[in-house]
């Protein structure tokens, strides 16, 4: 019998630095043109394989009812008929329901390492169905950096890393349901507005770093339902963010900023009423080159050569 084969895992968060809903589909998803980009937020995910005669999923204390982490465990299991024992424990710090993605990137966290602890393989695009299977985020953190998604956010396409930004993201204790988001928004979308965003948002992919100023168009529906939402913007903005936005339908926003400096002023500038219970977080982007670097560093006692997705050394 082989022991338990373990890793610890950061499974890092995402925000949207630019995000357009063109209108709804005909599965009922909206179609979406974002920009997707991770941040050095992370939560922890540890996770063990035991190689066994019969297959179990465990989840020490969780919380969260219908955790994605399990759905994503149990579709591995199924796919990879590699029978054993999955242990897992999640230390939650990405605020939960803020539009960072957190739930979604645990989710791919378990995609990319159980495989490769259990000793199987899965095609990249056979993880990228999977993910979209259990939500729009997932298959972003399949990829990590930099990246447009388009369709409901699942068709993802790489960007170039920018260059190093340093960050504020501010997490108010305010729920934004994103079903209730969308259907806010359904009320505004026009077939003539569709086609104006969709070339708006091209040019600024084609240009990224040219500096247009960016759009989420949720923000036109979620800041009116809290005021504080708009007042944190505001404050990052006057702190001198060279952008400042919410983040997927809210109700985090984030403030970038050229050095550390800014960065550190910036979070001082934020009013505690204005974060409702919230917390305030320093952040910087992180680029696909470190996203696959932190994965092959975490993965390094069961893999071999650094190759993308990571490759279990325990192939049968
Ligand atoms: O895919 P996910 O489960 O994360 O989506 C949550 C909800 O957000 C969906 O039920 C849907 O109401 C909405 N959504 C949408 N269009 C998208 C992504 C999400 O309408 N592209």
């Amino acid at each position: 019998m082989t022991g338990p084969r373990r890793a610890r895992l950061r499974a890092l968060a995402k925000i949207n630095l630019d995000l357009r809903v063109l209108g709804r589909r005909e599965d009922g998803y909206h179609e979406l043109r974002t920009v997707f980009q991770t941040i050095s937020l992370a939560d922890t995910l540890e996770i063990a394989f035991t190689p066994g005669r019969r297959s179990s999923i465990e989840l020490a204390e969780n919380q969260i009812p219908d955790n994605l982490v399990l759905r994503a465990a149990q579709a591995v299991m199924d796919a990879l008929r590699r029978p054993g024992r999955v242990e897992m424990r999640l230390s939650k710090r990405i605020p939960m329901g803020a539009g960072l993605g957190g739930g979604s990137s645990d989710a791919a966290a378990v995609l990319l390492a159980l495989p490769v602890l259990a000793g199987g393989e899965l095609s990249l695009p056979d993880l990228c169905r999977m993910g979209r299977d259990l939500g729009s985020d997932v298959p972003f953190f399949l990829l990590g950096g930099r990246a447009v998604g388009i369709g409901r956010g699942t068709e993802l396409f790489p960007l170039p890393d920018g260059a190093a930004q340093m960050g504020v993201l501010a997490a108010p204790g305010i729920h934004v349901s994103t079903a209730e988001a969308y259907r806010l928004l359904d009320a505004s979308l026009t077939t003539e507005l569709q086609e104006n965003k969709m070339f708006s948002f091209q040019s600024l992919a084609w240009g990224w770093e040219s500096g247009r100023p960016a759009v989420n168009d949720f923000e036109a529906v979620v800041f009116p339902v809290d005021g504080r939402i708009a007042r944190l913007k505001r404050s990052l903005m006057r702190s001198g963010a060279v952008q400042a936005s919410m983040t997927g339908s809210g109700s985090a926003v984030f403030g970038l900023y050229r050095t550390a400096e800014s960065a550190a002023r910036a979070m001082t500038s934020l009013s505690g009423n204005d974060l409702a219970g919230g917390r305030v977080f320093r952040i910087h982007l992180v680029s696909r080159a470190r996203y696959r670097s932190l994965w092959w560093r975490a993965l390094q006692e069961h893999t071999g050569a650094n190759v993308w997705p990571p490759r279990s050394r325990y192939l049968r």
